[in-house]
């Protein structure tokens, strides 16, 4: 008990460190969450700092994702003997929740979609792939990272039920928990859905922006 614990604490922490906040105060001294849509996340990095600071957001949150779900599965299948899937879960859920409620940056996170990237990575390539090629296409469509993250949110689930079973695998648990994240994911686009629904989201390559 003592270790899933130390494990979902340590996703948490890792999950905890957003390189949003970090990088956008390191490199243009401001934090990201008083400009553009307000987001900790690398689309407003990207979009009120520019390439570089946008590229390292993707490069820390991404990473984080992944170490965590490492970790997770190497003390769940080393240190508990447990099946190494659930600890990739337990740390998974846990990153995510420390990147949208961070314990050093007051709770006030991202929205967690490049954190769900990682584990997703780390558990299963191959719905990786197809849930990331779906995320390109939506943003190259419709021009909003949004629209690709939620769309690409709920094709998580449904990829993750499709591959296990085609493949033979369990799906039930897998299906359950990655559906809960894209619930939690969808749930954090809020302000995105309502400016979506009113015309207002901000596209990639407009000037416009929005407020927090
Ligand atoms: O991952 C966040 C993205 O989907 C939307 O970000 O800054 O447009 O709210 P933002």
């Amino acid at each position: 008990i003592l270790l899933m614990v130390a494990t979902a604490a340590t996703a948490y922490l890792l999950g905890s460190i957003s390189f949003a906040v970090i990088i956008s105060k390191a490199l243009a001294h401001k934090d990201v969450r008083e400009v553009g849509s307000g987001n900790a996340g690398m689309t407003n990095v990207f979009r009120s700092f520019g390439k570089l600071p946008g590229i390292l957001t993707l490069l820390g949150d991404f990473s984080k994702g992944i170490i965590s779900v490492i970790i997770g599965r190497l003390v769940f299948e080393y240190l508990l003997g447990l099946n190494p899937l659930y600890g990739a879960y337990v740390a998974g859920l846990f990153a995510i929740l420390g990147h949208i409620f961070p314990l050093y940056f007051h709770f006030k996170g991202g929205k967690g979609v490049l954190t769900t990237a990682g584990m997703a990575l780390v558990l299963d390539y191959r719905i990786f792939i197809i849930t990331i090629g779906i995320f390109l296409l939506i943003i190259l469509i419709t021009r909003m990272v949004s629209v690709g993250s939620i769309i690409a949110a709920i094709a998580y689930p449904i990829t993750t039920y499709t591959v296990y079973t085609v493949t033979g695998q369990p799906a039930l648990v897998g299906t359950v928990i990655t559906a809960c994240i894209a619930a939690l994911l969808i749930y954090m686009h809020r302000t995105n859905i309502k400016r979506i629904l009113n015309g207002t989201e901000s596209k990639i390559g407009s000037k416009k922006k929005n407020n927090p």
